[in-house]
């Protein structure tokens, strides 16, 4: 629904006054021929242009896919926007003052036109000021050239308290620059300029009006970012930063990328990824995802390269996912955020990244975990996600993945009494076996030291399921290889975990003992156990592979699952 009163007569003068060659010549070249326009339709690919443009007729027509309409229908098509912002974009871009539809809303746009206004004239003096030799410095070390700066609008301002107070005032109240944010009001009445010593960013409107500003400190200060307030027109929960930019791109790429910060939606934009959006920080919000979702099909999501990042990219997904978009997690390498990766590898290895991104599936597969174990303790979590998601195929995909990465057919997981089998399975596993018990006490108590160094070395830790129990065998051979003793005492002095240490205390009390000539063929249980372990291991990322098309991962991975098959069977 729009604000104004978009009845027939102002329709009329939109169209009027919108020069639909000049619209559509933003988007293709245009060459004309007689009395028409013509170019490569942008619709539908092609060689030879059947794309025609009439300026009397105010209409276009491709003669390739049958697609043809007035301005609005191309900047609706083009910009994928509804038809109430197609026509406010247009009245904007050719000075047409749309009537608003109440009273209600002639207040807001009244309020809106003033905002707009003071933004604007704040923007002029903070973008002359980035001449300053202090944010030329900073604008320097963070790889901006100026024509990047100048695009995104980054301004600068001056370390005084009242330098755009003092300014602005000439043109307006107190009350309108408290009102946009720009000035801060403190006890008794005195005023301050919000933004100080810092870089300005504009976030700007999805239709390209600033509606709030963001402001880097130059260098490590706190906060680092300072932004706007939020108003009745500015919610970091609402607002993707650069979309107004970025929805030019949506039509070529058809899909979105988006990022946190603001320099990382600039360093891409550098690189060629003009698509780009950020979410400033915040979660990526519902109303986030719905803006994605009415003007692309596929959205690619790349946060930081640390915990928090990661975490947010799985919370990203979910809430794209229920927003019906195609998803992938493009993930970058530990500690670096876009920005990094983006201004070291420059647009080509960029470029190979993003086309490695994972599809969401994959993607949660490589979340689950590491380890069967853990992707099975994670698979009630990571199902709830798929479920979350709204297209009945995609989820079906994902939910066969998950099911596939914890080794349980997806018919069984559909009730929930699996999963509750499953949760118990789990647990049982990490009950401590007789039998690993039996072999930690004959290494430690019952063997001479010499045999029990034989048999340490090399033994299949990763088939021993305890964790207390793997712990203290992972002490035993680090202990041998470095020439240490292998002493109860000795061993007591590197285990910290009170439990280890009862377990440890308590063993040859409790645990059973075992005829010496047993012995190799529990060291022979436990390396089957490894072994399956390992293979159930590498047939999960062999999929996880083949669905991230990682081709050289594959090759790895199916080397080493055949070593496995051929490896003679010992003992048994
Ligand atoms: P980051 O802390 O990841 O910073 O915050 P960054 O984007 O890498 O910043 P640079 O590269 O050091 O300049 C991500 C985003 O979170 C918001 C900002 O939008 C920032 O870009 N943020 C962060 C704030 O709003 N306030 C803060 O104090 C910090
Ligand atoms: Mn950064």
């Amino acid at each position: 629904m729009s604000q104004y009163d978009l009845s027939r007569p102002v329709l009329e003068q939109v169209r009027e006054a919108a020069d639909i060659v000049a619209v559509v010549g933003e988007h293709l070249t245009l060459r004309k021929t007689g009395r028409n326009y013509v170019g490569l339709c942008p619709f539908h690919g092609e060689k030879t242009g059947s794309f025609n443009v009439s300026r009397e007729k105010g209409t276009y027509y491709c003669f390739g896919c049958k697609r043809g309409g007035d301005v609005i229908d191309f900047v609706m098509e083009m910009e994928r926007v509804t038809f109430a912002e197609a026509v406010e974009r247009l009245a904007d871009r050719f000075g047409v003052r749309l009537p608003p539809a109440s009273p209600e809303a002639r207040r807001r746009r009244d309020e809106q036109e003033q905002l707009a206004d003071v933004m604007e004239a704040a923007q002029a003096v903070f973008a002359r000021q980035l001449s300053q030799d202090r944010p030329r410095a900073f604008l320097e070390r963070r790889g901006v050239p100026l024509d990047v700066a100048a695009e995104f609008g980054l301004g600068f301002a001056r370390n005084e308290w009242r330098a755009l107070y003092d300014e602005l005032r000439k043109k307006f109240s107190e009350r309108a620059l408290v009102g946009a944010g720009l000035v801060v009001e403190g006890e008794g009445g005195k005023v301050w300029d919000r933004f100080r010593d810092r870089i300005t960013i504009p976030i700007r409107s999805a239709r390209g009006r600033i509606i709030a500003y963001g402001g880097r400190a130059l260098g490590d200060e706190n906060p680092k970012y300072l932004n706007s307030p939020e108003t009745s027109l500015f919610s970091k929960g609402h607002v993707l930063f650069a979309l107004d930019r970025a929805m030019r791109a949506f039509p070529k790429a058809n899909r979105a990328v988006v990022v946190e910060g603001y320099f990382d939606c600039i360093a891409l934009h550098r690189v060629g990824l003009t698509e780009t959006v950020a979410t400033l920080g915040t979660a990526l919000s519902e109303h986030h995802a719905a803006e994605l979702a009415r003007r692309v099909p596929h959205v690619v999501v790349c946060f930081d390269g640390d915990a928090a990042g990661r975490q947010a990219a799985v919370a990203a997904l979910r809430t794209l996912l229920a927003a019906a978009l195609e998803v992938s997690v493009l993930v970058l390498p530990d500690g670096q955020d876009p920005d990094d990766v983006a201004r070291r590898e420059g647009a080509e290895g960029f470029g190979r990244r993003v086309a490695t991104a994972l599809p969401a599936d994959a993607f949660l597969l490589r979340s689950m975990g590491e380890s069967l174990l853990e992707r099975r303790q994670n698979l009630q979590s990571m199902m709830e996600i798929a479920r979350a998601c709204s297209d009945p195929v995609r989820r079906i995909r994902i939910q066969e993945t998950l099911a596939f990465g914890a080794g349980i057919p997806l018919e069984e997981l559909r009730s929930l009494e699996i999963f509750r089998v499953m949760a118990a399975q789990a647990a049982t596993e990490q009950v401590p076996e007789n039998a690993e018990l039996a072999l930690l006490r004959s290494f430690l108590h019952d063997l001479e030291p010499a045999a029990s160094a034989e048999h340490l070395r090399g033994f299949p830790i990763d088939g021993i399921c305890h964790p207390g129990v793997r712990r203290v065998f992972e002490v035993l051979q680090r202990r041998l290889a470095n020439g240490g003793g292998i002493e109860i005492v000795g061993v007591l002095s590197e285990i910290e975990d009170p439990a280890d240490r009862r377990l440890l205390a308590g063993l040859e009390l409790e645990a059973p003992q075992t005829p010496h000539e047993r012995i190799p063929s529990l060291v022979d249980l436990v390396r089957r156990r490894a072994d399956r372990l390992r293979s159930s291991e590498i047939i999960v990322r062999i999929r996880a592979a083949e669905l991230a098309g990682d081709r050289d991962a594959l090759a790895r991975l199916q080397a080493e699952q055949s070593e496995l098959i051929k490896r003679p069977k010992r003992g048994a």
